[in-house]
């Protein structure tokens, strides 16, 4: 039974900073955001919004698009690394601002948790929902898997110039009209690690960058062996001499922490792939340097950070190799599109991947390029850590989800902060009331009980 993604909705905070602004404000060099990172704009939560009002909005927007009512929704899955509670899950949350709309009761009948990951964890959740689709068990329903963040570092960390906030909505059904997962080659790798986390009670994460960089790429590298060892032996791919899976990728989606960092990804699956072929001699010539190998290539993640001779080479070899046109002809034709909407709105860390599939869509059917029938891979990272590789093909029908596509619009005019305010929005100076925006047709929070032994939160839809 096929089964994928039928529609996506996005919503995005109005807020945002400014790279530029942004790096003034910590005496940083504006190329090191806007080049260096790709990170031009980073979306920003205001005082009346949380990740569960985000994933209200999103799911809203999904559902009314989609002239769905409650009893078209089976399973109602929301995916975040931004959780505010140990114990009750986002997911109800957003079925009792859903019920604001269509009524108390009506996702009575709805299923589904809140699961956690880091970024990786929307990945597992549609994976999930996919097999219950597949499985005969959806009986006719939908489900709905909404991935929705805060990325948020603290102030004056290296991590507090990729920031962002967002969510996705995916409507998953057995007939998509967007994308149908390739079934029998997700792929997974795990190791537990200490990247990236959040401790019990910290808003704002304990985050070793390099580090965490470096691991994002050699776990998805080992989820993309498993892929492709699937995909060869269910037969969906079929090398040639001389052909890697990526020769038959024709969109890849990354994670997506700052864009750049999906050029980086690429970078190293691509060199990955390519090393052992023919077409690699010709590269290595153009290159004029043979490929940099670690003083002890079985070495921990440290010892090759630690390898300042190594890091330095690879980095030099990294960018002569990105500028071949070779690599310029993979990179422009399979994630470029998919880059923009994250240098527009930021890191959405579960989000973002979603962000970059939704990005590539829009930007690449305003080409004009041909998509039905298009293969498409994702490379899902999450800290802690785990990877996931899969894949889908565009269905015959994507046209009528796609064409309506506009970011600029789905987000809304925006409201550009200063330094002074975003710094008050970051520390929590102001209470929920004293929201910067007034939006209509939205949910948002209107009271966190602070009294001893609550924490209830409110919401309410502003007509
Ligand atoms: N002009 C242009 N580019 C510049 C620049 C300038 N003035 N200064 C630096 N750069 C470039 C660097 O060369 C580098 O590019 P490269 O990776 O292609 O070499 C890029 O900007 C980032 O600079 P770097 O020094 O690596 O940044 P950093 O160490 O201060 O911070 C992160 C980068 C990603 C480690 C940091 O933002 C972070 O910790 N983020 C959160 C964790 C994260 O996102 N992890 C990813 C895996 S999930």
């Amino acid at each position: 039974m096929a089964a994928g993604i039928d529609d996506i909705a996005i919503y995005i905070p109005r807020l945002y900073v400014d790279a530029a602004d942004f790096a003034r404000g910590r005496g940083l060099d504006p190329a090191k955001l806007q080049k260096g990172l790709g990170v031009s704009q980073m979306a920003i939560v205001d005082t009346n919004q949380d990740p569960a009002c985000l994933a209200a909005n999103a799911c809203l927007r999904i559902m009314q698009r989609n002239k769905l009512s409650p009893e078209d929704i089976g399973r109602l899955y929301v995916s975040t690394e931004s959780s505010f509670d140990e114990s009750k899950a986002m997911n109800s949350y957003v079925i009792g601002m859903l019920e604001q709309v269509y009524g108390q009761g009506a996702f009575e009948h709805c299923g589904g948790v809140e699961t956690k990951f880091a970024c990786v964890s929307g990945s597992y959740a549609l994976y999930d929902n996919t097999n219950w689709i597949r499985a005969g068990e959806a009986e006719g329903k939908h489900a709905l898997v909404v991935v929705s963040d805060i990325a948020k570092y603290d102030l004056g960390s290296s991590g507090e110039m990729t920031q962002g906030a967002g969510s996705v909505a995916m409507l998953l059904n057995d007939n998509p009209r967007l994308l149908a997962f390739d079934p029998k080659v997700t792929s997974t790798s795990i190791k537990d690690e200490y990247d990236f986390y959040r401790p019990f009670g910290k808003e704002t994460p304990i985050v070793h960058g390099q580090y965490s960089n470096l691991l994002y790429l050699i776990q998805v590298r080992k989820a993309l062996e498993a892929y492709k060892k699937k995909a060869i032996s269910t037969g969906i791919i079929k090398l040639k001499d001389d052909e890697t899976i990526l020769d038959h990728i024709d969109f890849l989606n990354m994670h997506l922490p700052y864009a750049n960092m999906g050029k980086k990804a690429l970078a190293y699956l691509v060199r990955h792939e390519w090393r052992t072929l023919p077409r690699w001699k010709n590269i290595i010539e153009k290159i004029g340097m043979s490929e940099p190998i670690p003083k002890d290539p079985r070495g921990t993640i440290e010892s090759v950070l630690g390898d300042q001779e190594f890091m330095e080479k690879d980095h030099e070899f990294t960018k002569m190799f990105t500028k071949t046109e070779e690599y310029q002809e993979v990179y422009e034709s399979k994630l470029a599109s998919s880059l923009i909407a994250s240098t527009m709105i930021g890191n959405l860390y579960t989000a973002s991947l979603y962000l970059g599939f939704r990005s590539s869509l829009e930007f690449e059917y305003q080409k004009g390029t041909s998509l039905a029938g298009t293969r498409v891979g994702f490379g899902s990272y999450g800290s802690g850590s785990s990877a996931m590789v899969f894949s889908g093909v565009i269905q015959e029908e994507f046209e009528e989800i796609v064409k309506d596509m506009n970011l600029e619009s789905e987000i809304g005019p925006r409201k550009k902060l200063t330094i002074e305010e975003y710094e008050a929005l970051h520390e929590n100076k102001l209470g929920v009331t004293d929201s910067m925006l007034q939006p209509k047709k939205e949910f948002v929070l209107t009271e966190i009980n602070s009294s001893v032994g609550s924490g209830e939160r409110r919401y309410i839809f502003n007509e």
